[in-house]
């Protein structure tokens, strides 16, 4: 599923909070029959759409999909490669929600491929009722990227 953004670039406060409040819609359609885990993101792509992802699992366990992934390849599958945010919200299903769910790895490589470290910034819920946001760097320093693999002039 994907949204408009009506809001505004900047990432205030309230813009991480509607980011979050769409992540939930995301987490909506979370299929995690296995783990009882649901996940959900929302990601903003330069261009003001909101693409909603989900994590989808699978019988045969490691072919998971993780919520992250499923809203970038969405986006990249209609042409979107540049992105400015991401919120991420998650838990077990039934639990309280605003836990803190941080992105695993396989996903901040991903995030990798398609942003720029020291802009693009990820939102978590804080387990306390609030949330927070943080550049990719912060969640994978010295990451391995497109970069890496062009020619040193
Ligand atoms: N999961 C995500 O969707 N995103 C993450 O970054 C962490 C893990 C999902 C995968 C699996 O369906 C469930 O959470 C438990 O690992």
């Amino acid at each position: 599923m994907k949204k408009e953004w009506k809001f505004g670039t900047e990432l205030d406060k309230r813009t991480q909070q509607e980011l979050i409040r769409l992540a939930y819609e995301g987490k909506e359609r979370s299929y995690s029959p296995y783990s009882g885990f649901e996940v959900g993101a929302a990601l903003l792509a330069k261009n003001g759409t909101v693409y909603l992802g989900c994590n989808i699992e699978n019988a045969a366990y490691s072919v998971t999909n993780c919520a992250e992934r499923t809203a970038f390849f969405q986006a990249v599958s209609e042409g979107v490669t540049e992105f400015q945010a991401i919120a991420i919200v998650g838990g077990l299903k039934g639990s309280k929600s605003g836990e803190l769910c941080a992105p695993c790895g396989v996903c901040r490589q991903v995030m990798m491929e398609f942003c720029d470290p020291k802009e693009f910034q990820i939102i978590l819920e804080d387990g306390k009722g609030g949330c927070f946001a943080k550049t990719l760097e912060a969640f994978l320093p010295f990451g391995f990227g497109p970069g890496n693999l062009k020619k040193k002039e």
